[in-house]
């Protein structure tokens, strides 16, 4: 029985160093371990031997070491095979850092920051407001009650339960005036809807930024001077302006305010519908229906309001003709303009 079972372990020890795979480990495992292995057929040799107790232990021995030996050979393969999927792995290499193209700001939010800075340096604050708003807000809190022709030039995307993706960052200014009271200044970005068929001028969804000033004795001296530093400051030139009456039902009185066009120099192009200028920064003075609706005393308090176009802003500034490649998403056109 002893050489008997020292030769099965020779053997046992020899198979093992030449299994290769996890299928030839489960053979071996079969092959001493299972039903009608080799340990089994040891066990029932015990009756002819003599010496059981001896004879017990010796085949209890190789038992556990052919256990042991094939669960750490599964193991070792296991390993093996992991750190092979390491090895054939793309590898990162840290010396490319930097030799790829680095991502950049859109072209609207470097306007959009470049605008900011100049109204912060003139102690305005900067409120964010929702793009889901509801009728009210929107609309009515803005002098334009239900049925008004005003609202044909708004039309949006209406959700089920009457809310609507905002037409227009006048939206939010009810909200800032009841949220600040009187005195304010703010300004508010936002992302603006409206249901309507694009071309190189209009897009169904671009960016304003809306801004309410409002204290004592505002006149509309106090608004065209802050519209020209705005301008001067992001453009960093001089650029023609021109400022004509407008209406919109929430400034009394309400004006235009035009620039000339920057892509053809004002001799008429797509991108300014042929007429050299572009709507750039509706505003007037808020009507005092919208200021009382925002709980502001209008024997006290007087304001100004305006809705500039950021989009139109960064098409001027980068010379950008197609309104329509903001929202593209190519990254050609868009990571041109990496200045801050
Ligand atoms: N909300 C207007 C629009 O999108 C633009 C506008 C006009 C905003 C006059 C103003 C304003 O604040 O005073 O058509």
């Amino acid at each position: 029985m002893k050489t008997r079972i020292e030769e099965l372990r020779a053997r046992f020890n020899e198979a093992l160093g030449a299994a290769a795979d996890s299928a030839a480990l489960e053979n071996l495992r079969v092959e001493y371990l299972g039903k009608k292995g080799h340990v089994a057929a040891l066990m029932q040799g015990l009756r002819d031997v003599s010496d059981k107790r001896e004879a017990g232990q010796l085949i209890n021995s190789l038992k556990t070491e052919v256990e042991t030996a094939i669960a750490e050979a599964g193991e070792a393969l296991r390993a093996a095979a992991v750190a092979a999927r390491i090895r054939s792995a793309k590898k990162y290499n840290p010396t490319l850092r930097g030799a790829e193209e680095l991502g950049s700001y859109h072209p609207i939010t470097l306007a959009t920051r470049e605008v900011e800075e100049v109204f912060i340096s003139m102690g305005f604050t900067i409120e964010n407001y929702d793009e889901i708003v509801d009728d009210y807000k929107c609309f009515e809190a803005l002098n334009i009650p239900k049925h008004h022709p005003a609202r044909d030039m708004q039309d949006t995307y209406y959700l089920d339960n009457g809310q609507l993706l905002k037409t227009h960052t006048s939206a939010a200014q009810n909200h800032i005036m009841k949220k600040y009271g009187a005195p304010l200044r703010a300004i508010f970005p936002g992302r603006c809807f409206r249901n309507e068929s694009t071309d190189a001028c209009h897009e169904n969804t671009f960016f304003q930024m809306e801004g309410m000033m409002i204290d004592e004795n505002i006149s509309i001296s106090n608004l065209i001077y802050f519209m020209k530093t705005m301008l001067s400051e992001v453009f960093k030139r001089d650029v023609k302006v021109r400022l004509r009456p407008g209406f919109f039902p929430f400034v009394e009185p309400g004006f235009e305010l035009d620039i000339n066009c920057e892509i053809c120099g004002g001799a008429g192009c797509p991108s300014c519908k042929n007429s050299g200028w572009l709507e750039l920064c509706p505003c007037g003075m808020i009507h005092p229906n919208v200021l009382s609706e925002g709980g502001i005393d209008t024997e006290k308090y007087s304001g100004f309001a305006f809705g500039l176009g950021l989009t139109r802003l960064a098409m001027m500034k980068y010379g950008v003709k197609d309104i329509r490649d903001f929202n593209s998403g190519s990254l050609k056109a868009l990571s041109q303009f990496k200045s801050i």
